[in-house]
C-alpha cells in the first residue's frame, strides 16, 4: 500500500506520516528533508539564499543521500548521517521553501523519490506527494490546520526548548512560507482532488493519527480478498 500525506508546515503531517509508518512497519519518506538538505548546503555558501538557481543546486546533489526507513527518513551529506536538529531550524525551513521554487530541482528530486520507492509500500510525506510524486497512491491524506493554530504549535515547541519567541512574528513567517509554496510559478502547492482532508485545528496529535489510521484500515479492509 502506498500512502501520501501532504500539508502545510505545522499541520501535524509529520506526526501522522511517521505514526502510520511505525504502525504498518513500512518505510517513511519525508520529502521535505531533501529540500532542507539542499537549503542547508546553500546557507553554508557565501551567496546564501541570493539567486537560488538550478545551476547552484545541481553540483550539491551528489553529496546528498536519502534513506527511507521505518519511522524515520535518514539523510547523509558527504557520507555522514546528518543530525535531524540541524535540518529542522526555522532558517533551514525557509531555505527549503526557496529551493522548492526551482522547477528543475522538483523534477529531479521527484524522479529520484519515485526510483527510491519503486513498487514498494511506503508512506510519502510532503507538499506534492499525492499530486506529483505518486498520483496513483492508494490513499492520499491532506492534513491541514489554521495558520494561527500552526503558529501557536511552533511557538509552544520553541518555548518548550527554552527559546523565547514572538507569536506574531511566527505567524508572519508561516504566512510568508505558505504564500511562497502556494504561489510558486511551477508546481504550486495544492491538495490532490481525491485527497481525504483531516483538519487538526481543534484536535491533538493522537486523535489526528487515529483518524488517519482509521482511513488506512478501512482501505485495507476494502482491499482484502
Ligand atoms: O515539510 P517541510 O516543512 O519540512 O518543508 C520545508 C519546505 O520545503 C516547504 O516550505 C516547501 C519545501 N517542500 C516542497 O516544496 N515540496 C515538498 N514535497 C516538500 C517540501
Amino acid at each position: 500500500m502506498k500512502i501520501t500525506v501532504d500539508g502545510p508546515a505545522g499541520s501535524g503531517k509529520s506526526y501522522i506520516a511517521k505514526g502510520i509508518s511505525l504502525e504498518l512497519g513500512i518505510p517513511y519518506l519525508e520529502t521535505g528533508l531533501a529540500y532542507r538538505a539542499v537549503g542547508f548546503l546553500l546557507l553554508k555558501q557565501e551567496e546564501g539564499l541570493e539567486e537560488v538557481s538550478w545551476e547552484r543546486i545541481q553540483p550539491l546533489l551528489s553529496r546528498i543521500e536519502i534513506l527511507p526507513d521505518i519511522g524515520k527518513t535518514r539523510i547523509f551529506i558527504d557520507g555522514l548521517e546528518v543530525k535531524e536538529e540541524l535540518l529542522r531550524s526555522e532558517e533551514v525551513g525557509r531555505a527549503a521553501s526557496v529551493v522548492g521554487t526551482v522547477p528543475q530541482f522538483r523534477e529531479y528530486i521527484n524522479e529520484l523519490f519515485r526510483r527510491l520507492i519503486g513498487n514498494r509500500q511506503a508512506v510519502v510525506e510532503g507538499r506534492d506527494a499525492g499530486t506529483h510524486i505518486f498520483p496513483e497512491a492508494d490513499i492520499k491524506l491532506f492534513i491541514t490546520a489554521s495558520p494561527e493554530e500552526r503558529a501557536r504549535r511552533r511557538w509552544k515547541q520553541l518555548m518548550d526548548q527554552g527559546i523565547e519567541a514572538d507569536m506574531k512574528e511566527i505567524l508572519e513567517k508561516i504566512l510568508e512560507r505558505d504564500k511562497r509554496d502556494r504561489e510558486r510559478e511551477k508546481y504550486p502547492f495544492r491538495p490532490a482532488e481525491d485527497a481525504i482532508v483531516i483538519d487538526t485545528t481543534n484536535i491533538g496529535p493522537e486523535e489526528s493519527l487515529e483518524m488517519a489510521l482509521s482511513v488506512v484500515r478501512k482501505a485495507e479492509d476494502g482491499k482484502a480478498p
